[in-house]
This record gives C-alpha cells, sequence and structure tokens, in this order.
C-alpha cells in the first residue's frame, strides 16, 4: 500500500501521546538518573552509557555519537523507516486515530490493525460504554456506591475511567457487535464476552458490576476488574488472560503513578484496586495495585524502572489473615531484598485497615507520615518474630533465635549480614550489655558454615599508619568492597593526575574525612606523589605542581613491581575521559565511597576486637570497643544509603 498522507493533527497527537521513554524503552534498557535516564547507545557500540532520554524535553541524546532527537526519529532512525511509516505505527500503538488527507485511505488503514490493535480498540470502546453507562438510570446505583461508600469525587471516577456494566446478558455484545460492527471474535479474545453453550451467540461476561479499567504503563485499557454491588461472588471478577493482559505482568495504576514513582523515588504497592484509586485522590501518587496475587520479579522491575533508589513499600492488609499477606506478597521478590536490589519496605496500617478504608478516617498527611516511618523488611521481620513472645521463657527464646538465624542466613550482603547480626544480638540480649558478645558469638556460628574463620584483626597503629613499603593494608576489604575501592581510589588518583585543577578539591576532601588510600598500590602511589610535591621548593604550592606525571614516571622507572599495578593510571582511554568530563561529581562519589567502606572497616574491626576481649579480665578495653564499634554502627545507620545506591551507578 502505498504511505497515506498523514493529517497534521494525527502528527501532533503522536508526538503527545507517545512518550520518548516509553518508545525508547522497547528497545534499550533505560535507568533513572536524576531527572533524566540513561542506557547504552544503539546507535553506536558502548560499554558505559552515554545516551541519555529527558522525559520533560521528550528528546535523547547521546554524548557518544551526538544522536538526538524525538521520539519519531529515534524510530525512524533505527529502524530506517520513513516518517509516515513511523508515524502510523506510533498512531496504532498509542491509540491515536489516524486521520489522512485523502479519507479513502482509512478504511484500508483499518483493514491493517492487526489482531493486537483490534484488541486494544475493543477494549477502549467498551470502556467508553461501561463509563457512558455509568450515567445512565441504570448505572444510578453504582454510581452512588462510588460516591457514598467510596467517597470519590467525580474528578477521580473521571481519571480512573471507572464504569458500570449493565445487568442485562448481551448489552455489551448488542452494542459493540451489532451496532458498531465490531468482530465478536475479537470481543470473545478480549475476554469480554463468552459463546453460549446452547443455541449459538454470546453472552457478556461482566454483568451488574462496577467496572474498573486495567491499563498498560502506556495508559491504553487492557483489561477490568468488575467488583459486585451485592454479595454476589466473586466480589472482583477480572478479565482472564488475554494476548494483551497478563496479571503477573501488570500492575493497576502504573499509568498513573510513573511520574509520582519518579519524582518520588518511591513506589507505594497496596492490594487492592480501590486503595490505589483512594491514594492518588488524596494526593499520594506513587501508589500502584498487585492484582490480588504474590508480586512477581517482572511486576517489580516494572516498578523499579521509574525509581533511582529503589525503594519500594509494600502497604498490605494486616488482618484476619494475619501479616502473611505482606509475606506472600513479598513472594520472588525477597530474594531481590536479601541482595540488596531492591530497598524494600513494608507498612501495616493500625486495626488492620487497608488504605481505602484507612483514609475515610485519616488524612492524607497521616498516611504519608506512617509511609515515612515503615520499617525496612528485615526489621519488620524481626518485630514479627519478637512480637508475642517472652524471651525470658525458653521456647520462646530457642524459636525466636532459630527463626533469627534462618532469617541471617538469608542476606546475602555481609555488611547488611553484620549489622543484623549484632542488631539481633542486641535484642537477644534482653538489655544485659555484658550477654552481647555471647549472642553475636552464637549468631555466627550458627550461620556461617562450620568451617568459618575469622581474620585475627591487626593492631590499629601499624595499620593505619604510613610507614615505608611493603604496606600493610588495614583490614582486608571484603572482595565486592575491594573492586568498589580500587574503581573509586583509582579513579580519584586518575583525575589528581589528569586534572590539575580538580587537586585541591580532592586534598580537601581527604583531609575534611580523614581518608586514606586503603589498597597498598594506591597509597603508594599517593606518597610519591606527595613527596615530590613536597620537595618541590619553587613552587610552594605543590597542587599547581606541572609536569606531575612524567616526575613520577621518572621515580618509578627505578621501582618495577609496583610500577605494572599503577601504570594504567598515567593514562586516559575513552572511558576515563568521559569520567573525567564529569568531574566534580565523580570525586564526590568516589569520595562518598571511600568514606563508606572505611567506615564498614573500621566497624568490623572494633566488633572483633569487642568479641576477643574478655570482659571479666579486660572491662575497660571491653567497654571501649563496644563504644567504639557502636558508634561506628550508628554512623554506619545514618548513612544515607539513598544516595550510596547512586554512587554506585556512577562508579
Ligand atoms: P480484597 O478482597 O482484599 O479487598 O481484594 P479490597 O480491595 O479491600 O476490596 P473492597 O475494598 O472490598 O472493594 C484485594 C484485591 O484482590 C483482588 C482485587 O484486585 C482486589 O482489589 N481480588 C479480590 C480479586 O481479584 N478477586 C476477588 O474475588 C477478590
Ligand atoms: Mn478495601
Amino acid at each position: 500500500m502505498q504511505i497515506p498522507r498523514l493529517h497534521p493533527d494525527t502528527i501532533e497527537e503522536v508526538k503527545l501521546r507517545a512518550d520518548i521513554v516509553d518508545v525508547v524503552s522497547e528497545y534499550v534498557v533505560l535507568r533513572k538518573r536524576g531527572k533524566d535516564f540513561v542506557g547504552l547507545c544503539p546507535f553506536h557500540d558502548e560499554k558505559s552509557p552515554s545516551f541519555t532520554v529527558s522525559q520533560t524535553k521528550q528528546m535523547y541524546y547521546c554524548f557518544g555519537c551526538q544522536a538526538g532527537g524525538n521520539a519519531i526519529k529515534f524510530v525512524m532512525e533505527l529502524g530506517k523507516r520513513s516518517f509516515a511509516d513511523v508515524v502510523l505505527d506510533l498512531a496504532r500503538r498509542y491509540q491515536v486515530p489516524v486521520q489522512t488527507l485523502e479519507p479513502e485511505q482509512r478504511q484500508e488503514l483499518q483493514r491493517q490493525l492487526s489482531l493486537r490493535e483490534q484488541l486494544y480498540e475493543v477494549l477502549a470502546t467498551s470502556a467508553q460504554f461501561y463509563q457512558y453507562a455509568l450515567r445512565q438510570s441504570q448505572g444510578q446505583k453504582a454510581l452512588q456506591y462510588l460516591q457514598s461508600n467510596r467517597q470519590l469525587k467525580e474528578e477521580t471516577i473521571q481519571q480512573f475511567g471507572l464504569g458500570y456494566a449493565p445487568a442485562g446478558w448481551e448489552t455489551l455484545y448488542r452494542y459493540l457487535v451489532e451496532d458498531k460492527r465490531l468482530p465478536a471474535q475479537i470481543l470473545e479474545k478480549a475476554g469480554l464476552i463468552k459463546p453460549r453453550k446452547e443455541g449459538g451467540g454470546y453472552y457478556d461476561v461482566f454483568r451488574d458490576r462496577l467496572m474498573i479499567p486495567i491499563r498498560d504503563v502506556q495508559g491504553r485499557v487492557i483489561a477490568f476488574g468488575g467488583r459486585t454491588l451485592t454479595d454476589e461472588q466473586p466480589k472482583y471478577l477480572n478479565s482472564p488472560e488475554t494476548e494483551l493482559f497478563s496479571k503477573g505482568k501488570t500492575l493497576f495504576a502504573l499509568d498513573q503513578a510513573k511520574g509520582g514513582i519518579s519524582q518520588l523515588d518511591q513506589a507505594v504497592v497496596v492490594e487492592g484496586y480501590f486503595d490505589a484509586i483512594a491514594l492518588h485522590a488524596a494526593g499520594i501518587n506513587n501508589a500502584v495495585a498487585s492484582l490480588g496475587t504474590a508480586l512477581s520479579l517482572e511486576q517489580v522491575r516494572l516498578i523499579l524502572r521509574y525509581t533511582e533508589s529503589k525503594q519500594l513499600v509494600l502497604n498490605f492488609d494486616a488482618d484476619k489473615a494475619g501479616t502473611n499477606a505482606a509475606e506472600r506478597a513479598i513472594g520472588e521478590i525477597a530474594e531481590l531484598a536479601y541482595k540488596g536490589e531492591v530497598q524494600l519496605k513494608v507498612l501495616n496500617l493500625p486495626d488492620g485497615k487497608d488504605a481505602d478504608e484507612y483514609l475515610h478516617s485519616h488524612t492524607p498527611e497521616d498516611y504519608a507520615a506512617l509511609l515515612k516511618n515503615a520499617p525496612l523488611w528485615l526489621d519488620w521481620q524481626i518485630q514479627q518474630m519478637i512480637q508475642d513472645r517472652d524471651l525470658k521463657q525458653a521456647t520462646d527464646f530457642q524459636q525466636v533465635t532459630q527463626q533469627i538465624v534462618k532469617l541471617l542466613k538469608n542476606i546475602a550482603n555481609s555488611d547488611t549480614r553484620n549489622y543484623y547480626v549484632s542488631y539481633c544480638a542486641e535484642i537477644l540480649s534482653l538489655g544485659d550489655t555484658r550477654l552481647i558478645p555471647l549472642r553475636v558469638e552464637n549468631l555466627l556460628t550458627q550461620i556461617a558454615p562450620p568451617a568459618a574463620t575469622y581474620s585475627k584483626p591487626v593492631s590499629a597503629k601499624k595499620a593505619w599508619g604510613s610507614s615505608k613499603s611493603p604496606l600493610p593494608t588495614p583490614h582486608s576489604p571484603l572482595p565486592t568492597e575491594r573492586s568498589l575501592l580500587e574503581h573509586a581510589e583509582a579513579l580519584l588518583l586518575r583525575i589528581y593526575l589528569h586534572c590539575p585543577e580538580q587537586r585541591q578539591l580532592i586534598i580537601a576532601e581527604l583531609e575534611e574525612r580523614d581518608l586514606q588510600f586503603s589498597l597498598s598500590h594506591h597509597r603508594f602511589l599517593w606518597q610519591q606523589i606527595l613527596e615530590i610535591s613536597s620537595g618541590n621548593e619553587e613552587t610552594k604550592n605543590f597542587v599547581s605542581l606541572p609536569n606531575l606525571i612524567s616526575r613520577l614516571q621518572d621515580q618509578f622507572l627505578e621501582l618495577d613491581s609496583e610500577m605494572t599495578l599503577i601504570a594504567h593510571l598515567f593514562h586516559v582511554d575513552e572511558k576515563n575521559q568521559k569520567e573525567i568530563l564529569r568531574t566534580p561529581q565523580v570525586v564526590q562519589a568516589a569520595i562518598a565511597c571511600m568514606d563508606l567502606v572505611m567506615l564498614e572497616k573500621r566497624y568490623r574491626h572494633f566488633l572483633e576486637l569487642w568479641q576477643q576481649t574478655d570482659p571479666e579480665a579486660e572491662p575497660e578495653r571491653y567497654q571501649s570497643y563496644y563504644q567504639a564499634f557502636y558508634a561506628e554502627k550508628i554512623k554506619l545507620q545514618q548513612i544515607d544509603r539513598q544516595r550510596l545506591f547512586s554512587i554506585t551507578e556512577l562508579l
């Protein structure tokens, strides 16, 4: 078929509806960074992302290859397709009615709609039909239910496109198939009608129900939830799985919430349709609802696309079924949480209320306050374990200890695990601090494989001194820490070497936080730098020392073995070039990273010293180690984890 000439209105509408982030996301994995999204550029080969997408500007731009443009340009470039072809395609995907300059071409286009597109159309038309019926006399009681029982404003009813499926057996069927001439097979495939067992014909699936359209991320109707207005079972009848709708891959209200989620950098997941609706009506617009099933990995990934700090709050009922609902709902994402890939929090509202019920008698601010104080999932689990238990009783104590051990074993990240070991040890000590080391030890032996040994701490003085090489590393960092540190320290050194204007900042930051380079080859290089600088009489201000690199290289000619580990720092390749260009953010990120690793190291160091001290023999030393590790622990707790997520991304 010849490509039709499109009406300018159609082109404009497509530009409005086809959100650049959605369009690009189909081809590129995007991650939120600040206001924008970044990913690997699809137009050239790269290993670190320089491709940015701005939602506010509705534009993409690649810092690597300078490709850039709007959503239409993106699809054109990617598929080497013509303008009209792409606009048509986007119009179908975003349900923009296509108008051509030559009317006779419309029919031809219509015939070309694929099954999916026909399904979208049928569902959109049904949603309109239900909305219309809500405003007729037959929909009176449904509308009243929304206004009185649910206390919803007109605005919210419109926003969510709520409607009413009339009580007859084939009202939708007649309207869509007989009046509108839409094919019955398509309605059936959309889950809206079913064939009669006898006598031929079809009947409506949804009858006398309040209709809640379920939409995809782009806002297209893909299914319905229908609530009964009587005692009929089931309370909610949902569309079956169809070509367009899969329960486990959909989140109700995500289309409405995605903006709020990225703005607040946090998502709230509730259980019920009306909980999500009530939250949006109350201005809490980062809420989505799972569809009555356990959260799947896919659903979580879908949400996490919009939050940078990967914060997810589960607000599930804590009703008769107890707290199991939250546990069940966590399902597959437990592992993500144990690995630290999602910051999972749990919110249980007072008196076992759901969000909708709660908001009938409380203000949005009340809810926001509870949200803010929601405990991390791990803390919440521990709370649940000790709730209603009397730890002074041997059986309770044993059972709780077992549960705690099981939980601790699951925590993949060793720092997090260590932190919770001491936290739980405190709980199990029932206020008697002298018991803590014993409890720590007990927990550690129970969670560790039998052969686990703990490295003997080096004396702090020796470890932190700046003696000549060979330089001892204070308390070797854990493997993941080590690569993070390696990277952060190398970055900092490279920037120091290649960007003289950043030297002042780097020195100031290191001094202010009392930070040292931990890896011995880095510490070695740093010492050389300081030595050259201090021996430099003519410019007292070593920061602006010229030729630093060549002087260092001269010095290193004699020191072959050390050289191999640091030689790369004297050169700048394409990737480093980019990192260097992003200073001073990178300096800040690297410093923050070193800071955290140091803090964790000191924490473990003092914890171990403390565990190895005999409180009877050396009570003062024992006390001082306790205070020391406790102080580090508090600092660790206060570290802004949210910021750290972005740091690791930056590095
Ligand atoms: P609930 O039954 O827990 O209650 O369903 P609710 O949302 O508070 O219901 P209201 O307030 O009485 O209307 C939670 C969610 O589970 C799914 C729906 O998505 C519902 O919103 N559900 C529940 C079903 O799919 N079918 C059902 O029969 C019940
Ligand atoms: Mn409810």
